[in-house]
């Protein structure tokens, strides 16, 4: 699965959509220091990013779902601490042994948040998200723009 953002991860609600680009953008970042040798401190600086900016969206969502009464949030929330305790395990590596961070290892982590976005929160965001407004007539449009 691509890490930038694809049209086909949004799920229409905006805010959480755009959490989600800010998480894999996060993740990429990452991705591209460790790529680039960059410092100790850029590397733990880029991975608290990813796990605050993660963390505080899985709260949102999940009070979105206990908000809206989805069947499954507690399933929801299980697997975002599952996700958690990997985000975790690297900071927890890289505290340990900075030379254990690699590429590898951010992008299983990465591919796993990617994999939860288009596979459990997608099929639940989509049911949470407002029919899409009525479009204007194309002939009211059409008119306008002749009046110039
Ligand atoms: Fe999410
Ligand atoms: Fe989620």
């Amino acid at each position: 699965m691509e890490l930038a953002w694809q049209p086909e991860y949004a799920s229409g609600l905006a805010t959480i959509d755009q959490e989600h680009q800010n998480i894999l953008r996060l993740f990429q970042e990452l991705l591209e220091a460790i790529a680039r040798g960059d410092s100790y401190m850029t590397l733990a600086s880029l991975l608290s990013n990813c796990v605050a900016e993660t963390e505080q969206h899985f709260q949102h969502e999940e009070q979105l779902a206990v908000t809206a009464g989805h069947p499954q949030c507690h399933c929801h929330r299980v697997a975002h601490q599952s996700l958690l305790r990997h985000l975790y395990r690297l900071l927890a590596q890289m505290e340990a042994n900075p030379a254990s961070l690699s590429v590898a290892t951010v992008a299983t982590t990465a591919q796993l948040v990617l994999h939860h976005i288009c596979e459990v929160d997608l099929p639940m965001l989509r049911l949470l998200t407002p029919p899409e407004a009525p479009r204007q007539p194309q002939g009211a449009a059409l008119m306008a723009e002749n009046c110039f």
